[in-house]
């Protein structure tokens, strides 16, 4: 059987070009004892990613040159040898990167439902983005029924739950995106109550519009200046989260951070950073919660699947152009 896998193969300066993976076959080897082949379906494009391929200390090691390009996968088992705790048949998500196949003994596999959900919707608002807006919203920023919630990255697949659950628990929700369609969808699919285009007119005067009495809470999946912009209307006691920094990551200059720290100080606010990784213990409540409002009609699934491991790179750098709309995935089993 042949196994068709995108090998990194150059750390990128800025966004990743031609150079930096190489598509190539491979014939699979022999399962040895306690293995499983599984059959990939889909492939999560994260921007995560990106940092992932620095080589720098963070909290996960840098991908390393020649490996396969790390990436959140779901598949199929179709072969199986000796003992396992998987059956042919069973479906399960897991980092089996970006390879038609992936080889695996089982750890850190979790088994998933096509019955109870899409399998596209293990890698989103079930996968790893949903476990981050979940614990991220929840049990980092605490929010509470009233609070007033600026998200960025709100169109993204973070930042779209983020703000529907915090819709959910009783807050007033304003969403920062990119473009007027991303703006309305937020406001008139997601629920949000408010949205402000960051790529048209100023940012400070539109928080200072749609947020008349500050913000509680700004969950920031973008960093540089509209993190600056947000620090600027914090309430008392108002709780920054850092879960990520998209506008940062392809820099070629240092990182842009923040000048209007001293808000923090002024209000009392706190600035805290997460990583999801940390509630890996936790995710089997989450799942279920999430799973529920998904039935109950409180949480709407939003998807942009393409589809080809020969169009990785293309779709990969959708992620930073703006050219999607919710969870970025890509569809690896051919029809
Ligand atoms: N801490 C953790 O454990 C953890 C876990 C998962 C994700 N993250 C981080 O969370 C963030 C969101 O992840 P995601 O999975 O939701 O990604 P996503 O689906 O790609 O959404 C990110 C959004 O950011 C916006 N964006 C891109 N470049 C931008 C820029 N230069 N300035 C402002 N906005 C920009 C894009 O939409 P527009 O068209 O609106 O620009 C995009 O929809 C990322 O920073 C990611 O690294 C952190």
């Amino acid at each position: 059987m042949i196994n068709k896998k995108l090998l990194f193969k150059k750390r990128p300066y800025g966004l990743p070009d031609e150079n930096t993976w190489e598509l190539t076959e491979e014939k699979l080897p022999d399962l040895l004892e306690g293995e499983i082949l599984i059959e990939h379906e889909y492939i999560s494009l994260d921007p995560a990613m990106r940092g992932w391929m620095n080589e720098a200390r963070s909290y996960i090691k840098p991908i390393e040159i020649g490996e396969v390009m790390r990436a959140g996968s779901v598949g199929k088992v179709i072969q199986k040898s000796g003992k396992t705790k998987f059956k042919i048949g069973d479906h399960v998500s897991g980092w089996g990167g970006v390879q038609t196949h992936c080889i695996s003994n089982g750890e850190n596999l979790i088994k998933v439902d096509p019955l109870k959900s899409n399998l596209s919707t293990y890698l989103g608002v079930l996968g790893m983005p949903g476990m981050t807006a979940y614990f991220g919203i929840l049990e980092e920023a605490k929010i509470k029924e009233g609070d007033v919630v600026l998200v960025s990255g709100a169109a993204g697949a973070v930042g779209s739950l983020v703000g529907q659950i915090a819709k959910i628990k009783g807050c007033t929700v304003v969403g920062i995106a990119g473009g007027e369609k991303k703006c309305n969808y937020i406001k008139d699919n997601l629920g949000f109550d408010n949205s402000i285009d960051y790529k048209k007119g100023n940012v400070i005067k539109e928080i200072k519009k749609k947020c008349p009495n500050g913000i509680d809470v700004y969950f920031d999946n973008v960093g540089g200046e509209i993190l600056d912009a947000a620090l600027i209307f914090l309430r008392r006691n108002a709780r920054v989260i850092l879960c990520g920094a998209i506008s940062q990551y392809n820099n070629k200059e240092s990182i842009k951070g923040p000048k209007n720290y001293l808000s923090l100080l002024v209000n009392r606010a706190s600035i805290k950073g997460m990583i999801v990784f940390d509630y890996v213990h936790k995710y089997e409540k989450a799942i279920s919660e999430i799973s529920g409002w998904i039935e109950e009609g409180k949480i709407t699934v939003n998807e942009d699947i393409y589809e080809g491991i020969d169009n990785f790179r293309s779709i990969f750098l959708k992620l930073f152009n703006g050219d999607k709309m919710g969870k970025l995935i890509l569809k690896i089993k051919p029809k």
